[in-house]
């Protein structure tokens, strides 16, 4: 395996998981890669991600176009010319953090700070009067903006910032620098036509738009080139992907065309809106060993009624149809959810249908969220808040059950033989952690050196509720 760039994307955990939650937790503070020649007297950049993994994505999109434009990476954010911050405001506490980092720079004359991501669009020129020593603000739905943002910054401009929530195009650049040497991402669709009544989304990425499937063909082939052959496709509802371009190719059908690029062997999507989840993405992974047996499909809430509220445009009972496809498959595909404890009006009888939700299913991993007011979501003004205390002990209550669940299922898995993808080290433990193709976090020891970014077959021997450990039984 390759080992392609290192640059100082450092994702800060908590609100990474928000899309797919559990993916990449913690910082991964990437080394420094090493700058093309020439770039050597230009100015440097450092950018600190939060949020989901399209945020994540965006940062290597943004990485990339800087390093084009002859800046280099620095070491760290203090050797840094620009700094940048690439933010999100799922919930509160992600929006707060932003503003506290950036109070870290205050005074710092000699450093250009830049917002960039979900608060930027949400907060906008407001950033500037919160924190006047920001110079850019760009929000993740205007990045086609960005170089001549940068242009604008370069020649002088004291306060530079993209706001257009009008985009009808992705955000495409001719090179990403990704940070990711094992998985590498890919948007194929971004924004979000949905209106949940508690979500920032749609307005912070504006309208739902698909890249076109030549393009995201041709960036697997590429990545496969480079040595990657695990893809992950990415959009905040990916299965409502609908192709622009004359090929009109569905989901499913783009889904099986990036799977069958040679070299290919893992292809992971996230996250999906049970409302565009049809029977024929079960069908795909049950017929193209490549497609990965692993589902991350939101419910938020177990009760018909609180989903109306939230307007997640479908049923407790229609969820359960969809899980039902699932569970009849041949291949035994791993399901997640994400979860809201707390929405507004929230009754106890409602939460116990969140509880009982998770047993019918029988979930792999749940990510659960006290619920948030957000600015100028339609759920920030209903009037029937629930106690702050009151939502941590529902989240405490829910968080013990899955646990159990979780044990549960991953003991079912001693003894069994798992392919797993080594993407980890952890030196203290003398052990290599890695994922298997549903998606579980695999921690095994192994008599060989040099398996990152390898495949080899692991023997469950222990089973926790979040992990499973094992022992390498062969390479394959
Ligand atoms: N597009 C995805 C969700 C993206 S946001 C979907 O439709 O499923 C990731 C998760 O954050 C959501 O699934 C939800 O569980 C949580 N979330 C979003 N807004 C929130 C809020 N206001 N308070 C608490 N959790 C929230
Ligand atoms: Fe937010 Fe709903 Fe869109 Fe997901 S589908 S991003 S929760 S508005
Ligand atoms: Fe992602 Fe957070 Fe924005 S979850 S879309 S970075 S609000």
């Amino acid at each position: 395996m390759q080992k392609t760039f290192d640059v100082a994307i450092e994702a800060l955990g908590g609100e990474i998981s928000a899309v797919e939650p559990g993916v990449r937790t913690g910082a991964r503070l990437a080394e420094a890669m090493p700058s093309p020649p020439g770039a050597a007297r230009g100015k440097s950049f450092y950018i600190e991600t939060f949020g989901c993994q399209m945020n994540v994505h965006d940062s290597e999109k943004v990485a990339g176009l800087l390093l084009g434009r002859g800046y280099r990476v620095a070491a760290s954010p203090a050797d840094a010319d620009l700094m940048l911050y690439n933010t999100c405001s799922i919930r509160e506490k992600a929006a707060q953090k932003v503003f506290s980092r950036l109070g870290e720079w205050r005074g710092e004359k000699r450093k250009i700070i830049g917002v960039l991501g979900c608060v930027a669009q949400q907060e906008g020129e407001e950033i500037f009067e919160r924190a006047p020593w920001v110079r850019l603000v760009c929000g993740s739905a205007s990045y086609r903006k960005l170089p001549a943002l940068v242009d604008e910054m370069e020649a002088g401009g004291r306060r530079v910032m993209g706001l257009d929530l009008g985009v009808d195009e992705t955000f495409e650049t001719e090179m990403t620098l990704r940070d990711n040497p094992i998985r590498a991402y890919i948007t194929i669709i971004e924004g979000c036509d949905y209106s949940c009544s508690y979500c920032v989304v749609p307005r912070t990425r504006g309208p739902e738009r698909s890249r076109a499937s030549d393009a995201i063909l041709l960036e697997t082939r590429r990545l496969a080139d480079a040595g990657y052959s695990e893809i992950q496709l990415l959009g905040q509802t990916v299965n409502s992907y609908r192709d622009p371009s004359p090929r009109k190719l569905t989901f499913v059908e783009l889904l099986r065309a990036v799977a069958s690029v040679e070299g290919i062997r893992r292809v992971r999507f996230t996250t999906s809106h049970p409302n565009d989840f049809h029977r024929g993405i079960v069908d795909a992974i049950d017929s193209t060993p490549a497609l990965c047996e692993h589902i991350h499909l939101p419910v938020q809430s177990g009760s018909t009624r609180v989903l109306r509220e939230m307007r997640r445009t479908y049923t407790r009972e229609g969820y359960l149809e969809k899980i039902s496809w699932i569970r009849s498959a041949r291949r035994a595909i791993s399901v997640t959810t994400d979860v809201i404890v707390g929405f507004p009006g929230e009754t106890e009888q409602d939460f116990e249908d969140t509880v009982t939700l998770l047993d019918q299913v029988g979930y792999d991993g749940v990510f659960s969220f006290i619920y948030s007011p957000r600015p100028n979501t339609t759920a920030a003004l209903m009037t029937s808040a629930i106690p702050e205390s009151e939502k941590s002990r529902r989240l405490g209550i829910l968080q013990e059950h899955q646990r159990e669940i979780q044990l549960e299922r991953n003991e079912k898995l001693i003894g069994q033989t798992l392919e797993v993808l080594v993407d980890g080290r952890h030196e203290a433990r003398a052990q290599w952690t890695g994922r298997p193709s549903s998606n579980r976090i695999v921690n095994f020891t192994s008599p060989r050196e040099n398996l990152l970014g390898e495949y080899v077959q692991v023997r469950v021997t222990r089973a926790g509720p979040h992990s499973l450990m094992g022992e390498h039984a062969a390479s394959v």
